[in-house]
């Protein structure tokens, strides 16, 4: 059972969403953009996002898991890799939420080494009271505090993905 507070509507979510998207489309104007969405969590914002994205692109995915993070190093699994080279291209990686920042740090150090043009990382998150480590986040949402959240993308146990609105949760006793 979920005891859930609102937390962002999804009128709030698709402002958002329209806002981060013009917004890239200002920077990148006039290159082509590699857009990788960070599976699973990413999955609804993703593709939402792109819809408003005004830069011709091409689409790619990442799935990862991440792991028990101890002594702050991030732990995360790759599932399925990229399928595109991205060397000399510019990636934009598209991911929910920014929590201590590992898994994206993780990310992001490996797909440097693979040299694309640009590498910069959009969130729709940023749960910042959390982090462990530093990312340069280059777009972001959402500030919010230190609850956990489900929906629109987001889970717990893989569950509430699908709620198109996103609420703070709590195990009910
Ligand atoms: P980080 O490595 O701690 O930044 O964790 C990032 C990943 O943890 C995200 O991609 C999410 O999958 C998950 N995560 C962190 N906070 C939440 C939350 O509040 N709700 C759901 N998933 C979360
Ligand atoms: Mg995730």
């Amino acid at each position: 059972m979920v005891i859930g507070k609102p937390l962002l509507t999804v009128e709030q979510i698709q402002k958002k969403v329209k806002e981060l998207a013009a917004e890239i489309s200002r920077d990148y104007k006039g290159k082509e953009l590699l857009t990788v969405g960070i599976l699973r969590g990413s999955f609804m914002f993703f593709s939402d996002i792109v819809k408003s994205i005004q830069v011709p692109m091409n689409i790619d995915f990442l799935i990862v898991s991440s792991y028990i993070k101890t002594n702050n190093k991030g732990k995360i699994e790759i599932h399925a890799d990229l399928r595109e080279d991205i060397k000399d291209r510019h990636v934009l990686l598209i991911e929910d939420i920014a929590d201590t920042g590992l898994s994206l740090s993780h990310i992001r150090d490996l797909l440097h080494n693979r040299s694309p043009a640009s590498l910069k990382i959009c969130v729709l998150l940023n749960k910042k009271e959390r982090r462990k480590v530093d990312v340069p986040l280059d777009y972001i949402g959402f500030e919010i505090p230190d609850k956990y959240v489900v929906g629109y993308g987001l889970d717990y146990e893989n569950k509430f993905r699908n709620l198109p609105h996103i609420v703070t949760f709590k195990k009910s006793t």
